[in-house]
């Protein structure tokens, strides 16, 4: 059947309506570091909290304190004694982010060779959700 051109004018917009959405979707699903924050949150307790505080301003343990860890140069809590491949990374003013972590979590004895923090994790999911929650305390943070 022939349509009418009157019909095929609105019939063409609501077609270019689609697209953006077609497009926003396509971009949530190419970011898969950042997953689910409540997951990520009882995944910390479970593997990292034991050494990792997260109060704000509090002190260290075995490993630094993460609070507000994203936009912080690399090695850099005040007061936590850092092995010496964090202290060239800071001195070389690198910075955390949610890309860097997410990385660093897959074997961050690969990014720091000789640094203390030798737990892996890798499963990809796992590894996004600890990263949505390590964004989740690091409330100053903003992407460049
Ligand atoms: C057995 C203790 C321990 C556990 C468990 C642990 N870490 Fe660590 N982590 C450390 C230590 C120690 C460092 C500092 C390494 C150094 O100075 O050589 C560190 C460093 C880090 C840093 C860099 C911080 C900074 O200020 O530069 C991040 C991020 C991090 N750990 C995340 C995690 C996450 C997420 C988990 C859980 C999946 C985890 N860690 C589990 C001990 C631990």
């Amino acid at each position: 059947m022939k349509l009418p051109n009157l019909l095929r004018m609105p019939i063409l917009f609501a077609f270019a309506l689609c697209i953006p959405f077609v497009s926003l979707a396509a971009e949530t699903e190419a970011s898969p570091i950042l997953g689910d924050s409540a997951k990520g949150r009882e995944q910390f307790v479970r593997k990292c909290a034991t050494c990792h505080p997260v109060d704000l301003g509090g002190r260290s343990n075995l490993g630094p304190n993460l609070h507000g860890v994203f936009g912080r140069v690399v090695g850099s809590y005040e007061g936590f004694r850092y092995g010496a491949p964090y202290l060239a990374a800071a001195q070389a003013g690198e910075v955390w982010t949610p890309e860097r972590a997410f990385e660093y979590l897959l074997d961050p004895t690969a990014m720091f060779k000789g640094g203390r923090m030798i737990l892996r994790v890798r499963d990809e999911t796992i590894r996004a959700d600890l990263t949505a929650y390590l964004l989740s305390i690091s409330p100053e943070y903003r992407p460049k």
